[in-house]
């Protein structure tokens, strides 16, 4: 498949598992374009946060945080300080604290120019909360993803347990709506529908046919 330009920028937002994850990558494969997953960057601050006993309100120390640590994301793992943390920060708690840290538009400025470094060479698949609003608003194509809360639920849990992490449904249910408040409540860059994107509802989609769909908005 070609694309209609060179550099193209594909910006997907939507609420905790809604599927962003595993369709963007795919697509950024199927298109050999990068791929930020921007949580994963508010994931390992949270982690870097719990080692230094740094809370979620200490603001200032969060930013001196990111100026201090090492982040680096190698193929599908994520790295701190050279050590290896990729399942460490898909866990329920750094979930919760990555979404409380998350609120502070200070930190989110922070953050800003490391997310917007993702897209160089052919382009990029960016998914988050604020790729389509905030970080990317020129994107060539802006998608919203969404699914219900009992299916984003069911989602992460087959995820979770794929892994060994022993996790009950209506416990990851309450955890997914706790964390849409906050993320789509927060003042700074609020989860949000952009004006010019394409909403999708996955409930019903596979992953192939959610696939499908957006690489369809492109040609
Ligand atoms: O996409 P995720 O579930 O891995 O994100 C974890 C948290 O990080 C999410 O609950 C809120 C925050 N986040 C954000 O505020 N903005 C983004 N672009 C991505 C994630």
């Amino acid at each position: 498949m070609t694309l209609k330009k060179i550099p193209y920028l594909i910006a997907i937002d939507g609420p905790a598992g809604s599927g962003k994850g595993t369709i963007a990558k795919l697509i950024s494969k199927k298109l050999n374009l990068n791929y930020l997953d921007s949580g994963a960057i508010y994931r390992v601050i949270a982690l870097g946060a719990t080692i230094n006993n740094i809370s979620s309100g200490e603001v200032t120390k969060l930013i001196s945080l990111v100026g201090s640590i090492n982040m680096k994301f190698e193929g599908e793992d994520v790295l701190l300080d050279n050590k290896v943390i990729t399942d460490k920060i898909r866990t329920s708690e750094i979930s919760k604290f990555s979404s409380e840290i998350a609120v502070h538009s200070k930190l989110r400025d922070e953050i800003l120019s490391l997310q917007r470094s993702f897209y160089h060479g052919n382009g990029l698949v960016a998914e988050g909360r604020d790729m389509t609003t905030v970080v990317f608003p020129n994107a060539d194509l802006k998608v919203y993803l969404d699914a219900s809360p009992y299916e984003r639920a069911e989602r992460r849990y087959k995820q979770l347990i794929s892994k060994g992490n022993s996790v009950n449904i209506q416990d990851l249910t309450s955890e997914i709506e706790a964390r849409d408040k906050r993320d789509k409540q927060r003042k700074a860059s609020p989860l949000k529908i952009a004006d010019d994107a394409k909403v999708l509802n996955t409930d019903d989609l596979t992953i192939g046919q959610t696939v499908d769909k957006i690489l369809a908005f492109i040609i």
